[in-house]
Formats: C-alpha cells, structure tokens, sequence
C-alpha cells in the first residue's frame, strides 16, 4: 500500500495496514537484531536511566521495550547501531508517520520498540492506550493498571514478525462507534493506528506470534489526565477513562516527569533486576 492510500485508510477508519512490507529475510534480520539490542542493552543502568522498560514476563508471554532515535535527543535512549533493519523499521516509521501527520518528524523523535513473544496460551491483553504512564494506580483485581496522568504516542505501529494463528492478534475498538477491527496480520505486516481514536486488545494467542511495536512519544503526542486536577491547559478533550490535551508541551513535562518523580519511581521499579 503506498503511503497516501494509508492515509486515506488511516483517516477513515483509524488505522492502515502495510501488507508484506518486510520480506522473510528481513523479519529474520529483524528478530536477530532485537534480540541482541536487548542482549546488549538489558541492565540495571538503562533501566535507571529509563532508556529500556522493566520486561514483562510470564510463562506465556514475554515483553521488552527500549527507547531508540535516528537523531540525538537529551531524553533517554540506547544505540541501536549495526542493527541496520530495525533502523530500516524506524526511519520507514517516521516516514509513514510524516506522511500521515503532514509534519516533519525531528529525527530525535524517540521510538519505543517494543519486541513481543506470545507463546500457546497466553493470556489475553485487555483494551488500553498505549503511553508512558507516568502515575498509574493498581486496579482493584491488582492486576490491571488504572492510568492516572501519562502522555500518549499519536500513533501506534505493529509489526508481524511471525503468527500461526492465521492472522489472529491485534483488535482495534473504536471509541465513538465500539467497533471492533480485527485485521488479520500476517508476517511482514506493518500495522500503524491512531492510539487516541482506537484502544487496542490482544486476544488469547493459542499458538506463538512475535510482534514488533512503534510508538513515537515526541512527535505529536497527548497528555492524558484521568481528572481535572491534573490539567495543565484547557483545550482538554474526553475519551475513555480520561481526557487528552494537544496543547500541552509533553517534552516538557517529560523532563519534568524525569527530573521529579522518575527517582523515586525507578526506585520502585528495582525488583524488576
Ligand atoms: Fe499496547
């Protein structure tokens, strides 16, 4: 799909979908060099630093996240260099994302690439936004995460390095109408969506699936607050659980966020090593 069909897609229905836009041989490349930016970059440091993300990890699932930029930034990230197809993955990415918004993306926007394996039977995802979740509250069944202020990436890219669940995995619900999206995503599909118009859901994986996600938190990205207290403009609008703001400056509050609280919250975060 060239680039002005996905906007057109991604402007009528929230999302567009990039069919075999990596072939075999670059999803191997792909896998091989996420699993050494994790090999290199998983430690106590980049985790203090807020450069990589505390991995999740169950029996049947494993998550990790790390921040990466084309460009300098003075926010936290990690190199990715000789890891020239997940470079590939991320230039293709801003570029999509240039398309789509109609604005140059800087090339020290930061990415979280979030490499993800389910294996048969995982258990099931349920519906959120993705963001930084700068203050969030354990919910009721201590399980699930009730957001409480956070900034939001615009977009959310999704990357199919492997599923044999014939095409099963990510769902998209609409917000307004609560339809529900279920494209089916085979390997070398790049998946991208408006993460503030859709929530996402992944169902229960009877069989393994390997994903790659996107997420640019420095071009074009909200603030969320779950209530008033926390504006910090008034051109505050309302979706599920909350309300967003275009205006607010979120490398500000970032810098602020990592200046402030990020101390004592990665304190927090230290039984993760
Ligand atoms: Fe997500």
């Amino acid at each position: 799909m060239p680039y002005t069909t996905a906007t057109s897609s991604l402007s009528s229905q929230g999302y567009c979908l990039l069919q075999q836009h990596f072939s075999p041989s670059q999803l191997s490349a792909l896998k091989r060099e996420a699993e050494q930016l994790i090999e290199r970059h998983y430690n106590r440091e980049n985790l203090a630093a807020h450069s990589v993300y505390p991995s999740d990890s169950t029996e049947t699932r494993v998550s990790h996240a790390m921040m990466i930029s084309s460009g300098p930034s003075p926010f936290p990230k990690v190199a990715h260099d000789n890891c020239p197809t997940v470079d590939k993955l991320l230039r293709d990415h801003n570029e999509l994302l240039q398309e789509i918004s109609g604005s140059a993306v800087d090339p020290g926007a930061r990415c979280m690439l979030n490499y993800q394996n389910y294996f048969s039977g995982s258990k099931p995802v349920g519906e959120h936004f993705d963001g930084e979740y700068m203050r969030a509250q354990k919910a009721e069944d201590g399980i699930e995460f009730k957001l409480l202020e956070g900034i939001l990436p615009r977009y959310v890219g999704v990357l199919v390095i492997a599923n044999q669940n014939r095409g099963k995995g990510t769902e998209l619900v609409d917000n307004a109408s609560k339809a529900v999206h279920r494209p089916r995503m085979d390997p070398g599909d790049l998946l991208l969506f408006d993460n503030l118009r859709l929530r996402h859901r992944v169902p229960t994986m009877e069989q393994p699936r390997t994903t790659i996600g996107l997420r640019n938190f420095d071009h074009q990205a909200v603030h969320f607050a779950a209530s008033e207290t926390d504006f910090l403009a008034d051109d505050y609008r309302e979706i599920p659980e909350g309300w967003v703001s275009n205006s607010v400056d979120c490398r500000a509050r970032f810098a602020a966020f990592m200046r402030d609280e990020w101390p004592q919250m990665q304190a927090d975060y230290q039984h993760y090593f």
